[in-house]
């Protein structure tokens, strides 16, 4: 699928994250634990170059849990430290701690070689938007926590959120947008809804839906809209539209509508819990 894509606020957003990156030790960079390759983005890499690094599957509750397993295994072989996490439950974000004192453990031990025992790490949130960013930073935020920067009469400053026991956060996220030359991966990235709805052909994208999930989860449709899965993703689409009443003014079945209430049951996990990619395979529109 050709996807019109146009980066509007790219350069600023870069620009502001080169800044912030200067007042931090640890970049966590939270990932889409549907699609953890195509919602990395290569940029972080060289623009955190030196920095500490952890990995956050989100919305974990929405991924399968066994292609997530694969993920975390991978990331493991890297020696990279992954959590994975559904960002809106505090009781998930209770380990974080460890994960960062992994992330860090160089950091932490030549502090304490230099003397500097309480210098506390500080981190900031990356990703793609949509990934969770906001919500990860006010989960963990909650309310035991304090901020400080930007008061009136002091130098305008940053943001700190002091989460205690020598942990600062940066409450403004770092935001880069995803990229992709591949169109597959256009097509998984509009499908979590991280690119915008509005340059995408929504027909096109449920197809491209429907054909993944008659290939990968097979049953689901059947079970969900009682659509036969022996026809084709067009003829799908079409019996989707039957089964929800979707029509237009004139009394035909309505694909656009039918797209649209597919894609939102798969956005919101009505569909289960489903994986566009795993590792070393190809996402959507591909084997897995
Ligand atoms: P951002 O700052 O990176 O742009 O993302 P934000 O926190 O605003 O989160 C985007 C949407 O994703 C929000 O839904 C949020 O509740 C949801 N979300 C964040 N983390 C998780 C997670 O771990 N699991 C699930 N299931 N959802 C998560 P929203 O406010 O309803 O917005 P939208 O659905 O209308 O986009």
């Amino acid at each position: 699928m050709e996807i019109q894509w146009y980066p509007g606020h790219m350069t600023k957003a870069k620009r502001q994250m080169q800044e912030d990156l200067k007042l931090i030790d640890l970049i966590i960079e939270l990932l889409d634990a549907r699609v953890p390759a195509a919602s990395r983005n290569p940029d972080i890499s060289a623009l955190g170059r030196g920095k500490s690094r952890l990995f956050i599957l989100n919305k974990a509750d929405l991924a399968d849990e066994r292609v997530t397993e694969e993920w975390e295994e991978r990331f493991r072989e890297d020696g990279v430290p992954v959590m994975t996490v559904d960002s809106r439950n505090r009781a998930d974000l209770r380990s974080l701690r460890p994960y960062i004192n992994e992330a860090c453990k160089e950091r932490i031990e030549r502090n304490i070689r230099r003397g500097f025992k309480n210098r506390p790490i500080r981190a900031m949130v990356a990703g793609i938007p949509n990934v969770g960013k906001s919500t990860f930073i006010n989960t963990v935020a909650g309310r035991a926590s304090t901020k400080t920067g930007n008061r009136p009469g002091v130098t305008k400053g940053k943001q700190w959120i002091h989460l205690g026991k020598g942990l600062d956060l940066l409450d403004t996220p770092g935001i880069l947008w995803p990229k992709f030359e591949d169109p597959s991966v256009g097509t998984a990235l509009a499908l979590i809804g991280s690119i915008s709805q509005d340059v995408l052909n929504r027909d096109e994208l449920a197809v491209a839906l429907i054909g993944f999930l008659v290939s990968q989860y097979p049953g689901t449709l059947e079970e969900h809209y009682g659509a036969e899965e022996g026809r084709t993703a067009a003829g799908l689409l079409a019996s989707i539209a039957k089964a929800r009443g979707c029509l237009t003014k004139g009394g035909e079945l309505d694909d656009s509508k039918a797209a649209d209430l597919l894609l939102d049951d798969f956005r919101n996990g009505r569909l289960g819990r489903i994986s566009l990619e795993r590792p070393g395979a190809s996402m959507i529109g591909g084997g897995r």
